[in-house]
């Protein structure tokens, strides 16, 4: 009985020892399906990678950043500027949906989430010049964005936090400008509140033109 309890703990511990274990194919079927099935393709596009005007891509994004904000709009906690079309805010039509997704589809379609490709970078028109780039990159690091978000915006301190390279340079200007301005509420936001207010719109512009512009495939 011992020899079987030891057995079946250190079975235990084999499976649990590497921190990041693959997502295994049941959890990522099912989390395609919640995805293809609870409307999230309609805005977020094909594989979360296609997001329609200025919506978020969610590609790629860390899993956990991903489940608690699912649950933050689903609560209503997180909620931002107003959509001008709608006289709603951007993210009323996701958080009216959201009652259809239980705890383990938001787990779901997150671990499918953070399986997905990135998509390439939105290509801008006018397409930004070289020095606006490097302006943006040295904006970003003088006010000490890389602590938290990874030199080039595709590594995080936590789990919990954000990629940010690569979105789509609309969102991160509203985001950054909701920060600010405390509009964005919820989870870990507060975090960004002390940071970001050390930056007036035109470095917002910088740093969203550069980031956006940042291939996470390469
Ligand atoms: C009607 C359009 C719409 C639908 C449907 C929708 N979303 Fe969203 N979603 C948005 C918008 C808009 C935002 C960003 C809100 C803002 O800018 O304040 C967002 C934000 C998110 C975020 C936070 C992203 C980030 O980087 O912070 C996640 C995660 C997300 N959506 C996942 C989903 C999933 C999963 C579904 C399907 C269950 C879904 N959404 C359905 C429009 C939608
Ligand atoms: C102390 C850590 C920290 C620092 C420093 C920091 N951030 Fe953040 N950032 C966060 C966290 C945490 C979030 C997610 C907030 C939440 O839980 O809703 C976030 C969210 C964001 C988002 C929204 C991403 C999305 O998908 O919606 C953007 C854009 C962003 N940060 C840009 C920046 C920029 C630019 C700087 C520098 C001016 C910066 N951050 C500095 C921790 C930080």
């Amino acid at each position: 009985m011992r020899a079987l309890l030891s057995a079946l703990i250190l079975g235990a511990a084999g499976v649990l020892a590497p921190p990041a274990i693959a997502a295994d194919e049941d959890v990522l079927r099912a989390g395609k399906r919640v995805y293809m099935t609870k409307t999230c393709l309609a805005c977020h596009g094909r594989n979360g990678a296609k997001p329609i005007m200025s919506y978020p891509a969610l590609a790629g994004q860390n899993a956990k950043y991903l489940v608690q904000q699912l649950e933050l709009i689903k609560s209503g906690e997180r909620t931002g500027s107003v959509d001008p079309a709608t006289g709603h805010p951007f993210v009323q039509g996701m958080a009216d949906i959201m009652h259809l997704l239980t705890e383990e589809d938001m787990e779901n379609v997150s671990a499918w989430l953070t399986e997905q490709k990135p998509a390439a970078p939105e290509v801008l028109d006018p397409a930004p010049t070289e020095a606006e780039l490097k302006a943006g990159a040295k904006i970003y690091k003088r006010l000490g964005c890389r602590t938290c978000h990874g030199k080039t915006g595709d590594k995080t301190q936590k789990d919990l936090y954000p990629f940010i390279a690569g979105l789509d340079r609309d969102y991160l200007v509203r985001q950054m400008t909701d920060m600010r301005e405390k509009i964005r509420t919820g989870g870990k936001v507060k975090l960004m509140f002390g940071v970001i207010k050390r930056a007036d719109d035109e470095d917002i512009a910088a740093i969203a033109t550069w980031l956006s512009q940042l291939d996470r495939n390469e």
